[in-house]
Protein backbone atom coordinates (compact mmCIF):
# COMPACT_ATOMS: atom_id res chain seq x y z
CA UNK A 1 0.00 0.00 0.00
CA UNK A 2 1.26 3.53 -0.63
CA UNK A 3 1.74 5.51 2.49
CA UNK A 4 0.35 9.18 2.66
CA UNK A 5 2.90 11.95 2.31
CA UNK A 6 4.90 12.51 5.29
CA UNK A 7 3.88 8.82 7.24
CA UNK A 8 7.09 8.32 7.74
CA UNK A 9 7.95 11.22 8.98
CA UNK A 10 4.97 11.21 11.68
CA UNK A 11 5.68 7.57 12.85
CA UNK A 12 9.62 8.38 13.42
CA UNK A 13 8.72 11.80 15.50
CA UNK A 14 6.03 9.89 17.98
CA UNK A 15 8.63 6.90 17.73
CA UNK A 16 9.59 8.14 21.88
CA UNK A 17 8.37 7.62 24.78
CA UNK A 18 7.56 11.24 25.34
CA UNK A 19 3.81 12.66 23.87
CA UNK A 20 5.36 15.14 21.25
CA UNK A 21 2.69 17.15 21.83
CA UNK A 22 2.39 16.82 25.64
CA UNK A 23 -0.66 14.93 27.11
CA UNK A 24 -2.90 17.99 28.32
CA UNK A 25 -5.34 19.52 25.94
CA UNK A 26 -4.85 22.43 23.07
CA UNK A 27 -5.81 25.14 26.01
CA UNK A 28 -8.70 27.30 23.16
CA UNK A 29 -9.83 23.10 22.94
CA UNK A 30 -10.33 23.64 26.85
CA UNK A 31 -11.84 26.75 26.87
CA UNK A 32 -14.54 25.59 24.61
CA UNK A 33 -15.77 23.35 27.74
CA UNK A 34 -19.02 25.05 28.51
CA UNK A 35 -19.78 24.71 25.00
CA UNK A 36 -19.85 20.95 24.61
CA UNK A 37 -23.42 18.90 24.98
CA UNK A 38 -22.94 16.72 28.28
CA UNK A 39 -23.06 13.92 26.26
CA UNK A 40 -22.92 12.78 22.33
CA UNK A 41 -20.54 12.00 19.02
CA UNK A 42 -17.18 13.91 18.58
CA UNK A 43 -14.66 13.45 16.11
CA UNK A 44 -11.06 14.26 16.42
CA UNK A 45 -9.36 14.75 13.63
CA UNK A 46 -5.76 13.80 13.40
CA UNK A 47 -5.98 13.63 16.80
CA UNK A 48 -2.06 11.78 16.99
CA UNK A 49 -1.35 10.83 20.36
CA UNK A 50 -4.82 11.48 22.13
CA UNK A 51 -4.48 14.81 24.45
CA UNK A 52 -7.86 16.38 22.68
CA UNK A 53 -9.68 13.41 22.50
CA UNK A 54 -9.44 11.62 25.22
CA UNK A 55 -10.19 14.97 27.28
CA UNK A 56 -12.96 15.22 24.99
CA UNK A 57 -14.12 11.68 26.59
CA UNK A 58 -13.62 13.13 29.87
CA UNK A 59 -16.50 15.81 29.31
CA UNK A 60 -18.82 12.74 28.86
CA UNK A 61 -18.63 12.45 25.01
CA UNK A 62 -18.23 9.40 22.83
CA UNK A 63 -15.13 10.22 20.79
CA UNK A 64 -13.72 8.64 17.13
CA UNK A 65 -9.84 9.78 17.25
CA UNK A 66 -8.67 9.42 13.96
CA UNK A 67 -5.23 9.53 12.85
CA UNK A 68 -3.12 8.26 10.44
CA UNK A 69 0.07 7.06 12.76
CA UNK A 70 -0.48 3.48 14.24
CA UNK A 71 2.61 4.96 16.83
CA UNK A 72 0.68 7.87 18.04
CA UNK A 73 -2.54 6.07 18.01
CA UNK A 74 -0.90 3.55 20.34
CA UNK A 75 0.05 6.18 22.56
CA UNK A 76 -3.71 7.64 22.27
CA UNK A 77 -4.91 4.09 23.72
CA UNK A 78 -2.73 4.37 26.45
CA UNK A 79 -3.69 7.83 27.30
CA UNK A 80 -7.05 6.69 27.40
CA UNK A 81 -6.81 3.86 29.65
CA UNK A 82 -5.24 5.35 32.19
CA UNK A 83 -7.51 8.29 32.40
CA UNK A 84 -10.49 5.88 32.59
CA UNK A 85 -12.08 6.68 29.02
CA UNK A 86 -12.45 4.74 25.90
CA UNK A 87 -12.12 6.38 22.34
CA UNK A 88 -12.66 4.98 19.46
CA UNK A 89 -8.78 4.75 17.02
CA UNK A 90 -9.85 4.82 13.62
CA UNK A 91 -6.42 4.87 11.69
CA UNK A 92 -6.98 6.83 7.99
CA UNK A 93 -6.22 9.44 5.92
CA UNK A 94 -7.82 12.56 6.90
CA UNK A 95 -7.86 13.51 3.26
CA UNK A 96 -9.01 10.30 1.46
CA UNK A 97 -11.47 9.44 4.93
CA UNK A 98 -15.20 8.50 4.29
CA UNK A 99 -16.44 11.19 6.14
CA UNK A 100 -20.10 9.69 7.58
CA UNK A 101 -22.61 11.89 6.80
CA UNK A 102 -24.46 13.91 10.15
CA UNK A 103 -22.89 11.89 12.44
CA UNK A 104 -21.18 14.46 14.68
CA UNK A 105 -22.08 16.67 17.87
CA UNK A 106 -18.26 18.13 17.89
CA UNK A 107 -15.91 18.08 15.26
CA UNK A 108 -12.71 19.20 17.01
CA UNK A 109 -9.73 20.00 14.19
CA UNK A 110 -6.48 21.00 16.06
CA UNK A 111 -3.42 21.53 14.56
CA UNK A 112 -4.00 19.99 11.55
CA UNK A 113 -1.85 22.36 8.92
CA UNK A 114 -0.12 19.75 7.31
CA UNK A 115 -2.85 19.75 4.63
CA UNK A 116 -1.92 21.44 1.60
CA UNK A 117 -4.79 23.79 0.51
CA UNK A 118 -6.42 20.51 -2.16
CA UNK A 119 -5.85 18.11 0.80
CA UNK A 120 -7.69 21.22 3.32
CA UNK A 121 -10.79 21.75 1.08
CA UNK A 122 -11.32 17.40 1.57
CA UNK A 123 -10.61 17.37 5.08
CA UNK A 124 -12.75 20.19 5.80
CA UNK A 125 -15.50 19.47 3.29
CA UNK A 126 -15.58 16.00 5.56
CA UNK A 127 -15.77 17.37 8.62
CA UNK A 128 -18.75 19.48 7.87
CA UNK A 129 -20.31 16.28 6.46
CA UNK A 130 -19.70 14.40 9.64
CA UNK A 131 -21.29 17.33 11.79
CA UNK A 132 -24.83 17.28 12.60
CA UNK A 133 -26.91 19.73 12.13
CA UNK A 134 -26.96 22.20 15.16
CA UNK A 135 -23.19 20.21 16.08
CA UNK A 136 -20.20 22.21 16.75
CA UNK A 137 -16.93 22.82 14.96
CA UNK A 138 -14.19 23.50 16.60
CA UNK A 139 -10.92 24.68 14.87
CA UNK A 140 -7.29 25.28 15.99
CA UNK A 141 -3.98 26.45 13.75
CA UNK A 142 -1.40 28.61 13.16
CA UNK A 143 -1.47 31.61 11.25
CA UNK A 144 1.49 32.94 8.72
CA UNK A 145 2.85 35.03 11.73
CA UNK A 146 4.34 31.38 13.08
CA UNK A 147 6.72 31.81 10.78
CA UNK A 148 8.44 35.01 12.61
CA UNK A 149 7.39 32.56 15.87
CA UNK A 150 9.33 29.18 14.63
CA UNK A 151 8.18 27.73 17.76
CA UNK A 152 5.83 24.85 15.66
CA UNK A 153 3.86 23.96 13.05
CA UNK A 154 4.66 24.15 8.96
CA UNK A 155 6.91 26.24 7.48
CA UNK A 156 4.84 26.66 4.56
CA UNK A 157 2.66 29.72 4.37
CA UNK A 158 0.17 27.84 2.43
CA UNK A 159 -0.95 25.59 5.25
CA UNK A 160 -1.43 28.51 7.79
CA UNK A 161 -4.74 29.52 8.14
CA UNK A 162 -6.00 33.01 7.95
CA UNK A 163 -9.46 34.53 9.19
CA UNK A 164 -10.30 35.26 5.29
CA UNK A 165 -9.94 31.75 4.99
CA UNK A 166 -11.73 30.18 7.59
CA UNK A 167 -14.85 32.67 7.41
CA UNK A 168 -14.71 31.80 3.37
CA UNK A 169 -14.82 27.97 4.22
CA UNK A 170 -17.17 28.29 7.31
CA UNK A 171 -19.03 31.56 6.85
CA UNK A 172 -22.06 29.50 6.85
CA UNK A 173 -22.15 28.16 10.34
CA UNK A 174 -24.10 29.66 12.86
CA UNK A 175 -22.33 31.36 16.11
CA UNK A 176 -19.37 31.83 14.51
CA UNK A 177 -16.40 33.16 16.90
CA UNK A 178 -12.70 33.94 15.27
CA UNK A 179 -10.02 34.82 17.65
CA UNK A 180 -6.38 35.42 16.89
CA UNK A 181 -4.06 35.61 19.89
CA UNK A 182 -0.15 35.67 20.48
CA UNK A 183 0.42 33.43 23.22
CA UNK A 184 3.16 31.04 25.15
CA UNK A 185 2.02 27.59 23.97
CA UNK A 186 3.48 24.85 25.94
CA UNK A 187 2.09 21.79 24.46
CA UNK A 188 5.19 19.07 24.49
CA UNK A 189 8.52 19.61 22.45
CA UNK A 190 6.32 19.90 19.47
CA UNK A 191 4.67 23.26 20.51
CA UNK A 192 6.51 25.13 22.74
CA UNK A 193 7.05 28.93 22.71
CA UNK A 194 5.42 32.37 21.97
CA UNK A 195 2.78 31.38 19.08
CA UNK A 196 0.34 32.90 16.77
CA UNK A 197 -3.33 31.13 16.69
CA UNK A 198 -6.21 31.16 15.69
CA UNK A 199 -9.03 29.52 16.97
CA UNK A 200 -12.88 29.00 15.52
CA UNK A 201 -15.99 27.94 17.24
CA UNK A 202 -19.49 27.77 15.20
CA UNK A 203 -22.15 25.65 14.85
CA UNK A 204 -23.67 23.57 11.43
CA UNK A 205 -26.82 25.25 10.23
C1 LIG B 1 0.74 18.48 14.76
S1 LIG B 1 0.15 16.86 15.06
C2 LIG B 1 -1.30 17.25 16.00
C3 LIG B 1 -1.90 16.09 16.70
C4 LIG B 1 -3.12 16.47 17.57
N1 LIG B 1 -4.19 17.04 16.78
C5 LIG B 1 -2.73 17.39 18.70
O1 LIG B 1 -3.11 18.57 18.66
O2 LIG B 1 -2.04 16.92 19.62
C6 LIG B 1 -0.52 16.40 13.47
C7 LIG B 1 -1.10 15.00 13.40
O3 LIG B 1 -1.57 14.79 12.09
C8 LIG B 1 -1.36 13.43 11.74
N2 LIG B 1 -1.42 13.37 10.27
C9 LIG B 1 -0.58 13.96 9.38
N3 LIG B 1 -1.01 13.73 8.12
C10 LIG B 1 -2.14 12.99 8.23
C11 LIG B 1 -3.06 12.46 7.28
N4 LIG B 1 -2.90 12.66 5.98
N5 LIG B 1 -4.12 11.76 7.75
C12 LIG B 1 -4.27 11.55 9.09
N6 LIG B 1 -3.45 12.03 10.02
C13 LIG B 1 -2.39 12.76 9.60
C14 LIG B 1 -0.04 13.08 12.38
O4 LIG B 1 0.10 11.69 12.56
C15 LIG B 1 -0.17 13.87 13.69
O5 LIG B 1 -0.75 13.06 14.67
Amino acid sequence: MTRPPGFDQWEERFAGAEYRFGREPNPFLARCRLLLPAAGGALAVADGEGRNGVWLARQGLDVVSADFSPTAQAKARALAAEQGVAITLVEADVHGWDYPEAQFDVVAEIFTQFSPPAGRALKWAGMKRALKPGGLLIVVGYTPKQLAYGTGGPKDVAHLYTRAMLEEAFGDFADLAITEEETELQEGAGHSGMSAVIGLTGRKR
